[in-house]
């Protein structure tokens, strides 16, 4: 381990590996991951990028939300704490001793990020953050088509949950993140929201080049189509004005 030459602090960087495909990341965020001292990645992102990783560097579990209340969500709380204890202590030392961390997360860090408890955590170590693709970007991509053109259109990016109350106006296009997704709830809460034939598209592993997959349909189909479907943790679900390419 050297210290990073630009500062004898270290620094804290957090890094979005993209989503997807290893290369989906980008040259800064590599850069940055190749001249790491120290590495947290979940193990699903170590994998990821395992050509990319850096030899003889150390590499921790990042954990899963950890500071932040989404690690606090687990029965196991005296893990979480022991996990967190150990990266805190992990993370200081290194940067006392100058040298770079690196956080790898997935997607966009900023849009419900399960390491976005790190700026916070230590923030007295002004931490940097490296953007990448998000999940949405991805999905975007396949999709194949505008999403925003005209300067009156409007875009609303939510959860299942954030629907709940939602009394505004309807957006042109509503972009859902799918935790904790129970598609018969789903299926009746848009259903009081918009007409039966808008159009869904379900959007699987985006950003995998070999199983990424995008399935069309009317909102009044969505129940009896999702009982055919194997729907993954990795699905984005976009409603509202979208055609069919
Ligand atoms: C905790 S959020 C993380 C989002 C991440 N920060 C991002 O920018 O993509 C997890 C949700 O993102 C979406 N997601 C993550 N990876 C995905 C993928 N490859 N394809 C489609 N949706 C994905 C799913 O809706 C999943 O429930």
């Amino acid at each position: 381990m050297s210290p990073s030459p630009e500062s004898t602090h270290g620094k804290l960087v957090l890094v979005s590996a993209g989503i997807g495909d290893a290369d989906n990341i980008t040259l800064k965020g590599l850069k940055a991951i190749q001249n790491a001292d120290l590495i947290l990645a979940m193990p699903f992102v170590e994998r990821q990028l395992q050509k990319y990783l850096p030899r003889g560097v150390p590499i921790l579990d990042a954990g899963h939300g950890l500071f932040s209340s989404l690690g606090r969500r687990g029965d196991n709380q005296l893990k979480t704490q022991y996990q967190e204890d150990q990266i805190r202590h992990r993370i200081r030392e290194a940067i006392d001793k100058g040298l770079s961390v690196v956080v790898v997360e997935f997607g966009d860090p900023t849009l419900f990020g399960p390491q976005s408890g790190y700026l916070t955590e230590f923030r007295d170590l002004k931490p940097t953050v490296i953007p990448g693709i998000s999940s949405f970007n991805a999905a975007n991509a396949l999709l194949g088509q505008s999403l925003l053109h005209d300067t009156q259109q409007r875009l609303l990016m939510t959860t299942v949950h954030g629907l709940a109350d939602y009394k505004g106006t309807l957006p042109d296009i509503l972009v859902l993140f799918t935790m904790q997704l129970e598609i018969p709830q789903l299926s009746q809460r848009l259903l009081s929201l918009y007409p039966s034939d808008t159009s869904v598209v379900l959007i699987f592993h985006a950003g995998f080049s070999a199983n990424q997959q995008r399935i069309h349909l009317q909102l009044d189909a969505l129940v009896n189509t999702s009982k055919q479907l194997d729907i993954p943790w990795e699905c984005m679900i976009y409603v509202g004005a979208i055609h069919d390419v």
